[in-house]
This record gives structure tokens, sequence and C-alpha cells, in this order.
């Protein structure tokens, strides 16, 4: 997978489209999304609560299945692996943060770190990446104790380094920093920006927050499962202005959606 102008962006996603439910309890989570995103390229998706964030990311990361579409990740259709080899490409190719911590409550910082190189039979030398890691996420002193000896920040960076550790092709992260101070959550993004920016890994952060989204080359705008809009960080002078501008895009779409 060299640089090559047809070579396939690492996540491409067509046509996506994802309900809950049946009857009068169904819920239209995704319709008929399409993006790529590039190597080395940092996405964020905002969007209301409910507007279908977490649901694109599962998707992205195969843990569920689309009704409609395909979702193609390092030039694999994820709908063509069986279970087994889902799980092994899984382990390989995508970091996923996920939005309520997901760690091992039995295991240890350190433990939960590792899990994902020995699940996957990789031993030695990259266990030094365990410290590395721990100690860039500032959880060096706190690598022997167990999630729930840990503040909600603190869980929050373990989960971002279980989903490093494997240097995977695309890291998956669903509000990576819902439960961080803004320095710490400067902090991570910074960790995520020079992920993509000087080791090429391909980044999806899903953000409430408008100076986390600030960090990405691009911002895409959901709402009810639709992407209403597309937006460039580098136009906006501070995060403040980027978060009217979303403001602005959710209510003009609102406003669109009454009229029609
Ligand atoms: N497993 C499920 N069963 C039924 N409905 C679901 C399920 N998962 C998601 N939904 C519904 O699909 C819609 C999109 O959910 P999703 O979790 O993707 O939203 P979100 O944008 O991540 O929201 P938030 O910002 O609150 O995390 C919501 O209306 C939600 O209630
Ligand atoms: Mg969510």
């Amino acid at each position: 997978m060299n640089s090559g102008p047809e070579v396939a962006p690492p996540v491409s996603v067509r046509g996506l489209s994802k309900s809950f439910g049946v009857g009068p309890n169904k819920v239209r989570a995704l319709r008929d999304v399409s993006l790529d995103v590039s190597a080395g390229e940092h996405l964020a998706v905002i969007g209301p609560s409910g507007s279908g964030k977490s649901t694109l990311l599962h998707l992205i990361a195969g843990l569920t299945f689309a009704d409609a579409g395909t979702v193609v990740v390092a030039g694999q259709d994820l709908a063509d692996l069986g279970d087994h080899a889902l799980t092994t490409f899984r382990r390989r190719h995508v970091g996923m943060v996920f939005q309520a911590y997901n760690l091992v409550p039995t295991l240890s910082v350190q433990d939960n770190l590792r899990l994902p190189l020995l699940l996957d039979r990789r031993h030695g030398p990259e266990n030094g990446r365990v410290e590395t890691l721990l100690r860039v996420l500032g959880l060096l002193d706190r690598q022997r104790h167990r999630p729930d000896q840990l503040s909600g920040g603190e869980q929050q960076r373990a989960a971002v380094g279980r989903a490093m550790i494997t240097n995977p092709t695309v890291i998956l992260a669903d509000e990576p920093t819902g439960n961080l101070d803004s320095s710490s959550s400067r902090t991570l993004c910074e960790l995520l920006h020079s992920l993509a920016r000087e080791h090429g890994r391909t980044i999806i952060t899903v953000t409430h927050d408008p100076a986390v989204a600030m960090w990405a080359d691009r911002v895409m705008v959901l709402k009810d499962g639709r992407i209403v809009d597309t937006l460039r960080p580098s136009a906006f002078a501070s995060p403040a202005e980027l978060g009217a501008r979303f403001l602005a895009v959710i209510a003009r779409d609102e406003e669109a959606g009454a009229c029609a």
C-alpha cells in the first residue's frame, strides 16, 4: 500500500444506511452516508446527540453491519470477511476508542494496553511500546491501577492508549476528550494530530467540542443520520467561530426540514 494515485483511501464508505427497531419504533440512524478519509487525514464528525455519530464509527469498525451500503477499510470490504477474519482484521487495522471506555475492569492499565498485542500474538520488542505510550499519556505512575481506581480522564487516556498500541491503520475515537479538562484534552488532540501528520494514520474523531474539531483537517456535520455540511477548520479563526457555524448549519437544516 504505497503511494500512487489509484491507491484506495484507508476508509471508504458508500451509501451507508442503518436503522434500529421495527414499525413505529424504527429509528433511521444513518441515511445514505458516503465518505472517504485519506492516509494521514484527521476527520472530525460533529453533530447533535442521536445524529448517528457512534453508529457510523461502529459500522466503520465492523462492530455492526449496515442495512445498505459498503464499508471498505485498508482496501478490504468488511462484508466479505467472516467472523474470525473480521476479528483478526479489526485487531490489526482498527483502533477504537469507545464512548464508554470499555476497559477490562479486572486488569491493570498496563495489562489493558498490552492485551491487544497479546491477542495478536505480538510479544517482545513491541512491549516497549506499552511503556512509551504510558509515558506519553501521563499514566506511567498509574500503570498498576485497575480502571475503577482511575479518574474518568485517566480511564479515557488508557482507552486511547489501548486503541493506539497495535499501531493500526485507522483510529476511530468516540468523544475521546469527553471527560478531560481542557489541558488534557489539548494533549490528547496533539497526540491524535501527530499520529495523522507524522505517522500517516487515518483518524476519525467524534466530538461535540468545536475546540477538538479545530484540530481536524475536515469536519463533517451529521444531523438525523445525514451529512448536512463539511467544514474546513482552517477557514475559522477560533473554535467559537467554528461552533457558531455548526449551530447555524443545524438551524438551517431544521428550517429546510420544516419547509419541506
Ligand atoms: N442498539 C440500538 N438500538 C436501538 N436504537 C439505537 C441503537 N443504537 C443507536 N440507536 C439510535 O440510533 C440513533 C443514533 O444513535 P447514535 O448512538 O449513533 O447517536 P450519536 O450521534 O452517537 O449520539 P450521542 O452524541 O448522544 O452519543 C439514536 O436515535 C439512537 O437512539
Ligand atoms: Mg455517540
